[in-house]
């Protein structure tokens, strides 16, 4: 069941962002695709975030997140984001500013939310997030992730 549930999902296409956050002197970035709007009015969004995830106790802890929407040719920077190199490592490519919450400037869009609930689930946690700050590039040329590779 498992296995066939995961090759349908390897099917479709998945838009690819990194969710940036960061407390006190500690920030992380992990990539995410689990990314869906809840609402326009007020405009909220939700996450899926797995428990395990380096970013989770940050945002247990934290107030808010900015989820970076990735462009075509940020491949790298979503690699960096789900490998291997974790922590401050993450944060070597790309123009990152830390404005609280730490944000990647050359992403095509950045959405900034404030945590209105974590609401844990199964192996992973619901994030759900109110939208109060946006820059829009007006780009239409994101990241895509389909069948374990980008686009
Ligand atoms: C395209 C793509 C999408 C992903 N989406 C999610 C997601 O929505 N939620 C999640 O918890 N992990 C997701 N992951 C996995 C995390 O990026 C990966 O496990 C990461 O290493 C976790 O961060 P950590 O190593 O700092 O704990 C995704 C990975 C890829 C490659």
């Amino acid at each position: 069941m498992q296995e066939e549930f995961l090759s349908i999902l390897r099917t479709t296409k998945q838009t690819v962002f990194i969710m940036s956050a960061e407390k006190n002197d500690i920030r992380r970035a992990v990539t995410v695709s689990s990314v869906t709007s809840l609402s326009l009015d007020p405009p909220m969004i939700i996450v899926c975030i797995n428990k395990n995830a380096s970013i989770h106790q940050i945002l247990e802890e934290g107030r808010k997140f900015c989820l970076n929407l990735l462009r075509r040719d940020q491949k790298n920077l979503a690699n960096l984001c789900s490998g291997q190199d974790d922590g401050e490592k993450r944060f070597s490519l790309g123009e990152w500013h830390s404005h609280d919450p730490v944000y990647l400037e050359s992403a095509q869009s950045n959405i900034f939310c404030s945590i209105e609930e974590l609401i844990p689930f199964s192996s992973h946690s619901l994030v759900i997030g109110k939208v109060y700050e946006l820059n829009h590039s007006g780009d239409k040329d994101p990241l895509i992730y389909q069948d374990g590779d980008y686009e």
